[in-house]
């Protein structure tokens, strides 16, 4: 019987978010240890397609999903784009990406999914025209994406990513670090995104100054990445994210979390993604490692992984 299973990757934003949707660079990171998978198999018991997303708890015909649901959006634009007709498939769907936390999960589920189409209908897609294609998913998950997820995701690297632009290789001089420690909370991206644009309407001169200031922040970090100064890197994270808390799309967790990190000496800390909740990033090295694990953990964080940033 004919089967295929491709993945793709979480990411992590390293600075930028919310800047990124107007027009400021972001650097954004693949997490290459946590994925999702979509695997595809011939289905000759019925003629439908078959959904199995047992995480979510899915398990439905494509016909009967809604016509804006992204696993649907996303297999009607594969069938649009390569003039394919799906046939009667299984898609099943599985991914050890915690969901809505800043780590990309529906990109990678679009694009674990578009790879698997690709693949099972011997229809090449290159990297730009999956995440092209699953930029047009995350409009359903982000409102008004800056399409920085669907594009560090379908290429799989670290990425300076300013919106429109052609994306541009980023070299990691060093290593990087981070762990990655999830508040537990969620928050649709589509909810701070949709805050940052009514404070831009309300109050445009605070707002665009705080934006362009994460913008200068991450011209500051690209430089200081390169050159592999790690303690500088670490206080531009931090800086970072203190614009984020004055953006407020920060949340009481997220402070509390990225506090400890740095008092237990972590180089630089921040919230990653949309915000309100979700992952905060710190930036650590070997030797303050445990310590900021162990202060993470004190304060009830369980759900923290380190992950090794570096070019491949
Ligand atoms: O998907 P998230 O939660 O990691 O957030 C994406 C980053 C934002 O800048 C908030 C939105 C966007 O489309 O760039």
């Amino acid at each position: 019987m004919k089967k295929c299973e491709e993945s793709a990757p979480a990411k992590a934003i390293l600075f930028g978010e919310h800047a990124v949707v107007y027009g400021h660079p972001a650097i954004a990171v693949p997490i290459s240890h946590l994925r999702a998978y979509a695997v595809i198999q011939e289905n000759n018991q019925s003629s439908s397609v078959n959904i199995l997303a047992e995480d979510i708890g899915l398990e439905e015909t494509l016909d009967k999903l809604p016509v804006h649901h992204p696993i649907r959006k996303t297999i009607d634009l594969f069938s649009s784009y390569t003039h394919r007709a799906v046939s009667p498939i299984t898609i099943q769907i599985r991914s050890n990406i915690p969901i809505a936390s800043g780590l990309g999960s529906g990109a990678a589920i679009t694009i674990a999914t578009l790879r698997a189409l690709s693949t099972y209908f011997l229809q090449p897609l290159t990297d730009l025209e999956i995440s092209n294609l699953a930029f047009e998913v995350e409009k359903i998950h982000h409102s008004t994406p800056s399409g920085i997820d669907n594009t560090v995701i379908a290429f799989e690297k670290p990425t300076w990513f300013i919106k429109g632009e052609k994306i541009q290789p980023f070299d990691i001089h060093n290593r990087i670090e981070l762990l990655i420690a999830n508040s537990n909370l969620s928050t649709p991206t589509a909810e701070t995104v949709i805050y940052v644009r009514e404070q831009i309407e309300n109050f445009p001169i605070e707002t665009e100054s705080i934006l362009k200031n994460i913008g200068n922040l991450t011209w500051a970090a690209k430089n200081a990445i390169a050159q592999g100064n790690i303690k500088l890197v670490g206080d531009l994270m931090a800086q970072n994210h203190q614009l984020l808390k004055s953006l407020n799309v920060s949340c009481q967790k997220l402070d509390q979390m990225v506090e400890t990190a740095l008092s237990a000496g972590a180089f630089g800390a921040k919230l990653s993604g949309g915000g309100r909740g979700g992952n905060i990033i710190a930036l650590i090295n070997t030797k303050s490692l445990n310590k900021v694990f162990n202060a993470l953990k004190a304060i009830g964080i369980t759900d923290i992984f380190l992950t090794t940033i570096e070019n491949k």
